[in-house]
């Protein structure tokens, strides 16, 4: 036999309602903020995301599915979206006119990590960005969007945590800081980080080893060296999030395992997940589109992990009242004439937009009624030698046991069904 792929999940038929129930959400929010859908390339070419994602983080360094096509290019499964859509955005000149270009994606990712509760190989995310909204409400309304799109899940117990994480003026400045703590430790930080210390210090903050996190706690923390700029910026953020009533905690911990980030971070995290508790991640990116070779525009967004909001909404409960579509009518035969004829029928009404089902194991007539039942049908009805020469049939309501008489046709047993 053999197996999936570890790290992988199979989606099952009982799991669907929950996961179409998920995206229709994020579609309805997305269309009330103005956020039009978009659908890149599940892989790209690697240095999009060695440049993009950043080359001393952990996806870049260590998890990327990365390998050689059959004309020699290095292609990379994508780790996640953002870098993808600014690749598009770039490519496709996608700058609305007016500003800002608002898009959505719902993707599959791929992540060597080690396979874990709420942590996968492949996993699915939901996200938005947002390119060219210069104001500080932009920032407050991808927040929302988030907290909007849970909401319209029923989640609760969702805690926003909020952090600055400056741009490239002070970020340089703490960057020194950073390292001058960090130094005094260098020989008991993992060899990872070792390197990251010349070249990038603010991934040790970050870094999953317990001797590198446990040092990073009282390493200085970049909210207390923001640039007037940026403190001015998230005083403005608070200040429209308080305006809609979102809570929020400052956070001064978070720096998010990407490097694009600039000023705004934030989590939205859960209890009910254990260990992996971020069920959604993002922040402003503004270097991003000019790194990436774009004219200089900002960008924000986020992406929420849908398996780790999956876990969540089962333990509350969220998954009881779905059930899978069950069919309108189930037509039974009897006899080689009114198994053809229940073949036609059948095959009318789901034109019709009816889910019809039928016998596909020639089973007997009780067995025929037997499947109906389990099948939850609505309503039943047996096609036998009279039925077809006659053009009608008994119609069951299997709630009920209530039966009528109906001529076969589509539109006589539609009006029955909807009677
Ligand atoms: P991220 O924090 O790497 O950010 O991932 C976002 C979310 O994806 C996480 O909070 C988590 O729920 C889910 N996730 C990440 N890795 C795994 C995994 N191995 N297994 C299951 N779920 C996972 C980003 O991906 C950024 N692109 C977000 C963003 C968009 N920032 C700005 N725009």
């Amino acid at each position: 036999m053999i197996n999936k792929p570890r790290g992988t999940e199979d989606i099952l038929p009982i799991d669907s309602p929950l996961w179409q129930k998920i995206e229709e959400a994020a579609r309805e929010v997305c269309a009330a903020y103005g956020y039009k859908e978009i659908r890149t390339p599940v892989f790209e070419d690697t240095s999009l995301f060695q440049r993009g994602v950043g080359d001393t983080t952990d996806v870049v360094q260590k998890e990327m599915y990365t390998f050689e096509d059959k004309g020699g290019r290095s292609i990379t499964l994508r780790p996640e979206g953002t870098a993808s859509l600014v690749r598009s955005f770039i490519e496709n000149s996608l700058y609305a006119d007016p500003q800002p270009t608002k898009l959505f994606y719902l993707i599959s990712c791929y992540r060597y990590e080690k396979p874990q509760s709420g942590r996968l190989r492949e996993f699915h995310q939901f996200g938005i960005e947002c390119f060219g909204g210069t104001s500080d409400a932009t920032d407050a309304e991808v927040i929302a969007l988030a907290l909007s799109f849970f909401e319209k899940l029923g989640v609760k117990g969702l805690k926003l945590n909020l952090n600055s994480i400056g741009c490239p003026v002070c970020k340089k400045e703490y960057n020194e800081k950073l390292r001058e703590y960090f130094s005094k430790h260098t020989d008991k930080l993992c060899e990872t980080c070792k390197t990251r210390l010349e070249k990038n210090p603010m991934r040790i903050i970050d870094c999953k080893s317990e001797i590198c996190s446990a040092i990073a706690q009282d390493a200085p923390k970049m909210i207390d060296h923001l640039c007037e700029d940026c403190q001015g910026h998230l005083d403005k953020t608070v200040k429209y999030l308080d305006a809609m009533g979102i809570e929020y905690i400052i956070d001064p911990t978070i720096v998010r395992g990407l490097d694009y980030y600039t000023r705004t971070v934030f989590e939205i995290t859960s209890d009910a997940l254990g260990a992996q508790s971020t069920v959604c991640g993002g922040g402003r990116y503004n270097g991003l589109v000019e790194e990436l070779g774009g004219k200089p525009t900002e960008g924000i967004g986020f992406a929420a992990g849908l398996e780790r909001l999956v876990m969540i909404m089962k333990s509350q409960g969220l998954d009881k009242e779905l059930t899978a579509d069950t069919p309108d009518l189930f037509v039974a035969a009897i006899g080689e004439a009114a198994d053809i004829a229940a073949q036609k029928l059948v095959f009318d009404l789901r034109k019709v937009g009816i889910h019809a089902q039928r016998d596909l194991c020639e089973r007997s007539v009780k067995a025929q009624m037997k499947y109906a039942n389990k099948l939850g049908a609505k309503f039943s009805m047996v096609l036998g030698e009279d039925e077809i020469n006659n053009n009608q049939a008994e119609i069951k309501n299997m709630e009920t046991g209530e039966t009528s008489t109906v001529v076969l046709t589509t539109e006589a047993i539609r009006s029955i069904l909807e009677s």
